[in-house]
């Protein structure tokens, strides 16, 4: 059985609420519920939140105060979990995730140390130098925009954090912990419709969202 590590110990800084992001209210209820309710639908039940200072898990869930830095929050978390050979990360700030991220993700995980929750690119990437000239194009069709849920073998992901606070700091998600630690990572086709709330207009939309599919 899995355990989840569910971060929302964040401060939301983008999004400029009055309250930490994860317990802004979206659609009736703290965003990090929504999150919650995905996981219990499927079956995932043991749950450590990584919170902010001063703020309570919800009902049925472990709390641990989370860290400076996403990746902290990680490792504190997993250092709180119980024991279980599979682990799946998610960030609080994704309330449109539904079970079945879950349960794809953890499925993956049969053929790799870790399966991450990705949509296909739609936009053209290119890079560009300080002086806005284009250097290069990227292949599109090989190219997806990583979200989460993350699905880890436990031992993977405990051995991808146990680096120093500078690579941790590095991070901006775990799965790239493991690509640098030698791991086998895979994606799990995933859809914008997943989208990380970071600004207002995010807010809005996962709003109108919520409510499409509560009706
Ligand atoms: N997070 C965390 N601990 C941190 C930083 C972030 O648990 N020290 C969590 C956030 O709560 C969020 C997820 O990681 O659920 C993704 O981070 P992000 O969207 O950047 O959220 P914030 O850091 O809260 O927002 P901002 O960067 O705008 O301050
Ligand atoms: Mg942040």
């Amino acid at each position: 059985m899995a355990v989840a590590l569910l971060v929302a110990a964040g401060s939301g800084e983008r999004l400029g609420a009055d309250r930490p992001k994860a317990f802004v209210v979206l659609a009736g209820r703290p965003m990090l519920e929504w999150s919650v309710d995905a996981l219990r639908a499927a079956g995932i039940d043991d749950i450590v939140v990584a919170l902010p200072e001063g703020e309570a898990a919800p009902p049925g869930c472990a709390g641990v105060t989370g860290g400076a830095t996403r990746s902290e929050s990680v490792r504190r978390a997993l250092a709180a979990a119980p024991p279980a050979a599979e682990v799946v990360v998610h960030d609080a700030a994704r309330p449109l995730v539904t079970p079945e991220h879950f349960r794809e993700a953890l499925a993956a995980l049969a053929h790799a140390d870790a399966a991450i929750a990705a949509a296909p690119m739609t936009d053209t990437v290119k890079e560009a130098g300080e002086d806005r000239r284009v250097t290069a194009t990227h292949d599109r069709t090989r190219l997806w925009a990583i979200q989460t849920p993350q699905a880890f073998r436990r031992e993977a992901l405990a051995r991808a954090l146990d680096v120093d606070a500078a690579t941790l700091a590095q991070a901006t998600d775990d799965a790239w912990l493991v690509e640098r630690a030698g791991g086998t990572v895979r994606v799990v086709d995933s859809t914008p419709e997943n989208l990380k709330v970071t600004t207002p207009h995010d807010l809005r939309v996962a709003e109108l969202l919520l409510g499409e599919r509560r009706a």
